[in-house]
């Protein structure tokens, strides 16, 4: 899958999957977008880019960010082809009850309303595009199995997965004839540092955390990095023409059982 030429946002771009999504887009010829909170880690990311790239810091509960974010795609490529909306956070795991009401407001926030914010961005300057040139565009934004099957000690970060796909389904409904398509990616546990810092910090031991993670996955282990990045450029990809409001599971059978 090539991309050569195409301008790619990504948000969330110092993080685990985002990073590696960026740096897999540069080598295949994409013109980057940039952004993350963390600004320092962000201009590490985009220095080390093989290709063309632009960054900008900011956060993704400020709907101003996503519009500045798309006004530098404009003013340094002229378009915007591709949007993958990744920054993500997640809380620890505890049941509802115990779950502190101001840290599951800001999973609201980062994760379902920093989507929504995004697509309000992205969609009017791409569909604009189609209509005065006919060129299609993509968004991919990053769910979870989370989304799709309901989460014990992950309530509130579940119910904003399950909120994306909401969205992704009811953005590809109203821009089906406008030339965006828009699908989710769906990952379980995978091997960044979102998993990693948990594991790291489980009372049990690393071990036995990923152990009694695993259990019901099929596949019986975490997933990697590329292996969701695979879901993501195939999702954003012009060959993949008639997908849309899809959602991806790259999370080892889990949401299959
Ligand atoms: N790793 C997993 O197991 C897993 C599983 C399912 C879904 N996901 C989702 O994948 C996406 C990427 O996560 P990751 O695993 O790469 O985690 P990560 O922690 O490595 O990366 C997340 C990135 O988002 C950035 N970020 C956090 N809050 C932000 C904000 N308010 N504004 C802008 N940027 C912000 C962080 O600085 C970080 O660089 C997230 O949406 C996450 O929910 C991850």
């Amino acid at each position: 899958m090539r991309f050569d030429g195409k301008t790619v946002l990504l948000s969330g771009a110092a993080g685990g999957f985002g990073s590696r999504a960026a740096e897999v887009f540069s080598e295949r010829g994409a013109l980057l977008v940039l952004s993350d909170l963390d600004g320092d880690a962000l201009q590490a990311v985009a220095e080390a880019m093989p290709g063309d790239v632009v960054w900008l810091a900011g956060d993704v509960r400020d709907p101003a960010s996503h519009d500045a974010l798309v006004d530098l795609a404009l003013s340094k490529y002229g378009r915007l082809d591709i949007a993958v909306n990744n920054a993500g956070i997640v809380c620890p795991m505890q049941r509802i009850p115990e779950t502190d009401p101001a840290l599951a407001r800001q999973v609201i926030d980062v994760d379902l309303m920093g989507v929504f914010y995004a697509l309000q961005a992205q969609l009017p300057v791409m569909s604009a595009r189609f209509a005065e040139e006919g060129t299609p565009a993509a968004i991919v934004n990053i769910a979870s199995a989370a989304g799709l099957v309901g989460s014990p000690f992950l309530g509130i970060y579940a119910a904003a997965k399950h909120g994306v796909i909401g969205l992704t389904r009811s953005a590809a409904a109203e821009y089906g004839r406008k030339g965006v398509r828009i699908n989710a990616v769906c990952p379980s546990f995978a091997n960044t540092a979102m998993l990693t810092d948990y594991l790291d910090a489980a009372p049990a031991g690393r071990e036995a955390a990923e152990t009694a993670l695993t259990r019901g996955i099929p596949m019986g282990r975490i997933g990697q990095v590329d292996e969701v990045v695979q879901a993501i450029l195939f999702a954003a990809h012009a060959d993949n023409s008639f997908m849309t409001g899809e959602t991806l599971s790259v999370d080892g059978g889990l949401a299959a059982v």
